[in-house]
């Protein structure tokens, strides 16, 4: 680790403030610049350029606190520190072997005028490819325990720019995205997505982070926040008019924000910038800003795939709850589903998923509705469902986890919470310890449904330091977690490694059960959602159409198959479901193939297409060897992209298997016709990437 300080001036006499100042800071390749100034009221503003080209225009730093003065102006500069940071960290997993952490660091330490001054330390990190910056308020006499009212930091941008976007909400991020000019938002937003059991939408021109931004000279701009701890998540609301976004966090149930406690500080907030779209996916900016892990025993920290008791329920073909009789889901269009069917997680059909994964070399089993509560845990604002240990009588909880291990497969637990956070954090010590008994080292949380404790948002400061709570409490337990309906992810596990993958975005699942996920909206995630972190999306679907169960039926994945193999590469996670039903899988070995080959941690990662909301092609090297995984996708439309592999070792020759749309492929027409070629490339090879609307091609490159 190198920290270099370059300067640290304390200004002594007030009278520095009666005058303007300002300071800059460029990153290390000095393409973007961070500009900062006191103006003649003592309120500090910021803006950012890139290549001399304003991004952030003149932009507000402050906030307003619960019975007391606003902290936002009638400051003098107290001091000024600048240091130098260059460090290259190994992570326990990811995307690459190792990251490069390079950042130029300002920090501001603001001091009030007057009787009974209060302090504020703003910390700006300009680093090659973005500026985070975030509040410190350290130890003071004036100012201890306060409430946040309101964030008033401001992003002021330069124009009426593109964006990718979900309307603003505390309670989820299952929506669709929107593209449109940021003049549109609240013409847009008002569109409420029925499938979304608990939403809440906050009226006016609000989008959610990470948000996607163009400009008209193809600049691209995500704006999001990491290390997100013990602070409410933030929502931006635009001015329609000047284009400036102001930051918006949660409240809690009686109208607080953010409960501080001096020596403290918030998030930070990120802006990550560039010319080519792919070096936004590339960012490793948000991880670098948050704290290295603090986990000393990492050895049950596995990336895997895995299978499990999940898209049966979510089709109708079987139930969460014991008597078989709960409706699957309400949302789908044949009305079929809710017939009586049976219970899914039985010892005997849990056995036959251990076996399939076993066989096909799958480190997880997922099974959810194996645990007591099932009958009455949706929509009713319930404290006390589940107990998080209680299995079903036809559920061998123990036997089957050592079944499991007798094949070398873990078991993932599922603890659905329905929303009751509170009734969680009682059983959370039982149930890890029941886990850690039994050898099952993956939890799959859920928190569907309204908060308890009522009246708290899936966004407030409450439930953000339970998640967290949750996360921690696991690894006291060498357990991995996933979380789905989180708060969404903001690079924490870089910190906490165990948190493997969250939801917090429209899943797979939406397909089985609504109108669905439209063509372009797994070529949006990269550079929306997964910027904070891996995403449970649950790919790998070869049975598209739910008429195939169900005849008449009109949902459908809205993907073609070959797409579906690419999402293994498109949307980075170290656990991936393999998610479709074991007779689908066995019904088409030869695409098959690609998901059993397919690595789920990796050395390097190479972003070669991109483009939000059209398309993407990544390939990536799987850990420890000399072999690459192609994945590369398309919106609605068909495309071709040229390929060479440049990234390859020169003078090796490869194997490529290329599973590729058929010619005839389309994802609403005909998306399950595939074909499988095997060809020798190098490193100066090339290839035209030829996809369908809808479509995707994947391609395993093993070393010969
Ligand atoms: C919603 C989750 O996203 C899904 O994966 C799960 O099956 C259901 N909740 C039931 O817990
Ligand atoms: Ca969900």
């Amino acid at each position: 680790m190198k920290i270099k300080k370059i300067l640290s001036i304390v200004l002594l006499t007030s009278s520095y403030a009666a005058f303007a100042q300002s300071f800059t800071v460029n990153s290390p390749n000095k393409k973007i610049s961070l500009s900062l100034k006191l103006n003649e009221a003592g309120a500090l503003n910021y803006s950012v350029n890139f290549k001399a080209k304003p991004v952030v225009e003149t932009s507000k730093l402050g906030f307003k606190i619960n019975e007391q003065a606003d902290l936002m102006n009638n400051f003098s500069v107290l001091k000024v520190d600048s240091s130098t940071f260059n460090e290259t960290w190994t992570p326990v997993w990811g995307e690459t072997k190792t990251i490069v952490n390079n950042y130029k660091e300002i920090a501001i330490t603001l001091k009030e005028k007057g009787e009974k001054p209060r302090i504020v330390q703003i910390v700006f990190r300009v680093f090659n490819d973005g500026v985070g910056f975030r509040y410190v308020f350290p130890e003071q006499p004036n100012l201890f325990h306060f409430v946040v009212a309101d964030e008033e930091t401001t992003i002021n941008l330069t124009g009426d720019h593109k964006i990718w976007w979900m309307p603003g909400d505390f309670d989820t991020n299952e929506y669709t995205y929107n593209t449109s000019q940021i003049s549109e938002i609240e013409k847009l937003a008002k569109k409420r997505d029925g499938a979304i059991f608990t939403a809440t939408p906050i009226k006016g021109a609000f989008v959610q982070t990470p948000l996607m931004v163009k400009t008209k000279d193809n600049l691209y701009i995500s704006i999001h926040e990491a290390a997100l701890i013990n602070y409410p998540a933030m929502d931006l609301k635009f001015d329609l008019s000047t284009f400036e976004a102001t930051t918006k966090i949660a409240n809690d149930a009686v109208g607080n924000k953010a409960y501080m406690r001096a020596p403290c500080h918030t998030p930070w907030r990120t802006i990550i910038i560039s010319d080519d779209a792919r070096d936004i996916i590339a960012s490793k900016t948000i991880l670098n800003l948050n704290e290295p892990s603090k986990l000393t025993n990492t050895s049950y920290i596995k990336p895997m795939k895995y299978v499990g008791i999940w898209l049966e329920m979510h089709l109708g073909l079987s139930t969460w709850d014991y008597a078989g009789t709960q409706a699957a889901s309400d949302a789908g269009s044949d009305g079929k589903q809710k017939v009586k069917t049976k219970h899914g997680a039985t010892t005997e059909n849990t056995k036959r998923y251990i076996d399939f994964a076993a066989k096909n070399g799958f480190g997880g089993v997922l099974v959810e509705g194996w645990n007591d509560g099932w009958e009455d845990w949706f929509g009713k604002w319930k404290e006390d469902v589940f107990d998080f240990v209680t299995p079903y009588p036809d559920y061998d909880f123990k036997g089957l986890n050592a079944y499991a291990q007798s094949k070398g497969v873990g078991m993932i637990t599922h603890h659905e919470t329905s929303g009751s956070a509170t009734n969680y954090e009682r059983y959370m010590d039982t149930a890890y310890r029941l886990m850690a008994s039994v050898g099952s080292h993956a939890l799959k949380s859920g928190y569907v449904g309204k908060i308890i404790p009522r009246g708290e948002f899936h966004d407030g400061q409450w439930m953000v330091n339970h998640y967290l709570r949750a996360i921690k409490k696991a690894a006291d337990y060498n357990i991995m977690v996933v979380a789905h309906e989180p708060v969404r992810p903001t690079g924490l596990h870089r910190t906490y490694p165990n948190f493997m993958a969250a939801e917090a975005a429209r899943g797979q699942e939406f397909n089985f059960w609504s109108e669905g996920n439209p063509p372009e909206h797994e070529t949006i995630l990269p550079f929306t959602r997964l910027m904070g972190g891996p995403m449970d999306y649950t790919p790998g679907i070869f049975k598209i159409k739910k008429s195939s169960y169900y005849p008449g039926a009109k949902e459908q994945v809205h993907t073609t198959l070959t797409k579906q193999l690419a999402l293994y590469l498109t949307l980075y996670s170290p656990v991936q479901m393999v998610t479709d039903l074991p007779e689908n899988y066995e019904a088409k070995p030869d695409a098959f193939q690609f998901i059993k080959d397919v690595a789920v941690d990796w050395d390097d990662t190479k972003v070669i297409h991109a483009e939000p909301g059209e398309y993407l092609t990544i390939a990536r090297k799987a850990k420890g060897t000399n072999n690459w995984f192609l994945g590369s996708i398309t919106d609605e439309n068909a495309r071709e992209l040229n390929m060479d592999f440049s990234f390859l070792d020169k003078g090796k020759k490869y194997t490529a298997t290329i599973y590729r749309d058929a010619p005839d492929a389309s994802w609403d027409k005909n998306p399950e016709a595939y074909v499988i070629e095997k060809i020798t490339v190098t490193n100066k090879s090339k290839l035209l990437l030829k996809l369908a609307p809808g479509g995707g091609t994947a391609i395993s490159i093993i070393a010969q």
